[in-house]
């Protein structure tokens, strides 16, 4: 079927867009448009003509897919379809349903007359893909809706309904029926009354203090943008539509467009979009692989861990059995979870009576047996081999046949903890973060005997709890973990030879990252990190000690909630604290080890950590534990505060050159105090970097 159809309905043309999944207004389609007008314009019959869309959208936008190569600049761009509309002599109404984004909702206003079911969503998101409207978005919403909502929606990118704009120019009329029928008979109704063509373009804009308020928007905007141009380029576009001809005001609006699409960030935030959407793709698991009911689910452990993950299946109204050892662990469990909703009804976040509904799902308990009819368990017991035997074994033999047994391990063999049951098909690693009901991440561990349904299951049930799901093979600490792993040996690497806590934390908190290293191993436990180092080292007997950190751990220094760790705390405050304790302690090994310190550039800093996540990535994507780059950079973003901007580790170290990424490496490697064998270039990005490939 081609983009679009035409058909006559009476006095009145009606071109309906055909671009599934939410006619991304790509080439064709653009194309499509500007021939249907113009047939309309060319038969004296048509008086009036309706561009609508599909149910799911009437358009989400540009095709973003086009962005960067020439299809997205062949003729008619989008610009020149809605100039087009301008110079038309007939009445062109756009029939709004589903979505209305971007492009989308600017090809509506570049239309004369608007009518849409009041719950379609709209947005102009641009600035979430690191751009601004370019198709007159920024001029043409401030004459419809006020220069403050226009400049509100146009930063934030957020979506609303379209019910919101009621009684403004933005829709003439809200349809309560069937779209089309509602539309043709609104042309009607124009054609009847001798409206002709009504163009946005020609309505005042105005603001009663117009400087005095771009200035105090422009000084929050800047505030919050940080490291995003796109923002404040919103701003002096939505100001260009109150200070500057309409013309005028489309040429700052394209200017800005021009200059935001060819930045670093820009092509991260659009690879973070469909990376975000690729995550769920399965290549040997087809999309209409049959999946499992999942109406209730059991949680072994109301620890950290158990509590977290309990609350995702309440909130997604799915009843939980929480189990413990001790009625007293159970409390604390359940009291955590109470205290949880308690503090979003305090925030204004949810109402009372909600709270009260999520919390009549828990039901804890000390039975195994009330676990036999759950159709989802998942483990959240401690992290030791002996446990999750005991719990796989017992759980083998009380669930119901067909329930998908889920361990929440983070270092552990999935592999052999499914072999603890006689139904290793049915077992599964679901992984969360720290705080789980909080974090967005899950990586979905596939066993070597995990079925493709269970796994299907699993992907769609993440979906439901609004995680966003990466697959990961089974190896030490999976893709996440075993990366960070690397990055902060890296850190601690570079105390022993100079640096100190706040200048590894503040350098790579400069390049972008939510936290450094060690402000990060302090909020998780140092203790965490201590117990995976104490078993490597049993496992590797002649690995380097990592002596500052387990120094500080000797000393019960397990960061936050031990009041020290890299840093000290202040009860009550989380801010890191600088420490001459730890200074002393640094100074110590130092001397122990017999290095004299160096002065170490933020720029080495940067490097080793990113590019130790780099390398490790590699090697991580050549055996197959993550399926493709794009995973791992989804996993760095939503996981671990990689900056959004980057794009993510590969995506980052694509950007770079991954020639370039092969050379910092080799030198890197020159250091003997470095892991000379891990520092080995990655066979794949060696090999990608010899043909001047990418990973993405
Ligand atoms: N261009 C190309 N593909 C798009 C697209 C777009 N604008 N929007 C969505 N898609 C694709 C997705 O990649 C996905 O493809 P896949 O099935 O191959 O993975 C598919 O459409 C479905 O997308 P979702 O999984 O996101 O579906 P949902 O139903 O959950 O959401 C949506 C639909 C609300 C439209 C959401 O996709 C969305 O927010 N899209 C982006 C909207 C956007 O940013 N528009 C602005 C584009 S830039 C622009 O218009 C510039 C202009 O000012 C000149
Ligand atoms: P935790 O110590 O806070 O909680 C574990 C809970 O399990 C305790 O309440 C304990 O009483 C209970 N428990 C132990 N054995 C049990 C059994 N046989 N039956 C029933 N309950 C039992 O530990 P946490 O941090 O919640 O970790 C749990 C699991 O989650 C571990 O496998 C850990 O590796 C993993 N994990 C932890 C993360 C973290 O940041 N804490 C992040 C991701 C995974």
């Amino acid at each position: 079927m081609s983009s679009t159809q035409y058909e006559l309905h009476g006095r009145v043309a009606v071109i309906s867009m055909h671009n599934p999944p939410v006619n991304g207004l790509g080439y064709e389609l653009r194309r499509g448009i500007v021939d249907g007008v113009k047939k309309a314009e060319a038969d004296d019959n048509v008086k009036a003509v309706v561009i609508i869309g599909s149910e799911q959208a009437f358009s989400g936008g540009a095709d973003i897919r086009e962005f960067g190569t020439p299809k997205m600049m062949a003729e008619p761009t989008l610009p020149t379809v809605i100039n087009f509309l301008d110079t038309t002599t007939k009445p062109v109404v756009a029939a709004i349903g589903g979505v209305a984004m971007g492009g989308g909702l600017e090809l509506a206003m570049g239309c004369h007359y608007r009518i849409a079911k009041a719950d379609t969503k709209v947005a102009l998101p641009e600035v979430k893909l690191g751009i601004l409207p370019g198709a007159g978005g920024t001029q043409r919403l401030p004459r419809l809706i006020g220069v403050e909502h226009a400049l509100n929606l146009i930063v934030s990118g957020a979506t609303v309904p379209a019910a919101m704009f009621k009684g403004s120019p933005l829709f003439d009329e809200f349809s309560q029926g069937e779209l089309l029928q509602d539309a043709l008979a609104f042309a009607e109704k124009l054609i009847d009354e001798g409206k002709g063509i009504r163009r946005v373009r020609d309505m005042k804009v105005s603001h009663p203090k117009a400087e005095a308020f771009f200035m105090w928007a422009g000084n929050g905007i800047q505030q919050m943008a940080k490291n995003y141009p796109a923002p404040m380029k919103c701003l002096e576009a939505v100001k260009a539509s109150v200070f500057k001809k309409f013309d005028d005001g489309i040429k700052v609006e394209r200017d800005a467009f021009a200059q935001l699409i060819q930045t670093e960030e820009s092509k991260s935030l659009r690879h973070a979009f469909f990376a975000e959407r690729a995550t769920s793709k399965i290549p040997d698991v087809p999309e209409d692989t049959p999946t499992r009911d999942i109406k209730s689910v059991g949680v072994i452990g109301a620890g950290t861990m158990g509590s977290g993950i309990a609350i995702n299946f309440l909130n997604a109204g799915i009843p939980v059995r929480i189990l413990e050892m001790k009625q007293e662990a159970l409390d604390r469990g359940v009291k955590h979870i109470q205290g949880v909703y308690e503090g979003r009804v305090k925030k204004g976040k949810m109402t009372a009576e909600d709270a009260e509904k999520k919390v009549a799902l828990l039901q804890p308990t000390l039975s195994y047996d009330d676990l036999s009819d759950v159709d989802l368990v998942i483990e959240a017991v401690f992290e030791d081999m002996g446990v999750k035997q005991q719990v796989f074994e017992k759980l083998d033999q009380i669930c119901k046949h067909g329930a998908i047994l889920a361990s929440n391990t983070s270092t552990l063999d999935l592999n052999k903890i499914a072999s603890f049951t006689k139904r290793p098909e049915d077992v599964i690693g679901l992984h969360f973060f720290s705080p789980a009901n909080v974090m967005k991440l899950l990586e979905v561990v596939r066993g070597e005997k995990t079925s493709k349904e269970v796994l299907a299951t699993s992907m769609k049930l993440a979906k439901k709890i609004k995680k966003t799901a990466v697959i990961s093979g089974v190896c030490d600490g999976f893709i996440g973990n075993r990366m960070v792993g690397r990055y902060q040996t890296e850190a601690l690497l570079m105390l022993e030879e100079g640096a100190t806590p706040q200048q590894i934390d503040k350098a790579i908190e400069k390049f972008g990252f939510v936290m450094g290293p060690l402000r990060m191993a302090d909020l998780a436990g140092g203790d965490i990190g201590w117990a995976i180092r104490k078993r490597h080292y049993e496992e590797k007997p002649d690995m380097k000690r990592m002596v500052i950190a387990d120094r500080l751990c000797e000393m019960g220094r397990f960061g936050q909630k031990t009041g020290a760790g890299f840093y000290k705390y202040i009860p009550g405050n989380r801010k890191p604290q600088h420490d001459p304790e730890v200074d002393k302690v640094i100074e110590e090994c130092r001397k122990e080890m017999g290095i004299t310190p160096r002065k170490i550039s933020d720029q080495e800093i940067v490097e080793r950590c990113v590019y130790a996540l780099v390398n490790e990535g590699a090697r991580i994507l050549e055996e197959g534990i993550a399926q493709r780059a794009s995973d791992i950079d989804i996993v760095y973003l939503t996981g671990y505060g990689f900056p959004v901007f980057r794009g993510g580790p590969m995506f980052y170290a694509d950007q770079v050159g991954l020639l370039n990424v092969v050379r910092a490496i080799e030198k890197i490697r020159e250091n003997p105090n470095t892991d000379s064998k891990f520092w080995e270039p990655a066979p794949l990005l060696a090999k990608l970097a010899d043909e001047g490939k990418t990973f993405n």
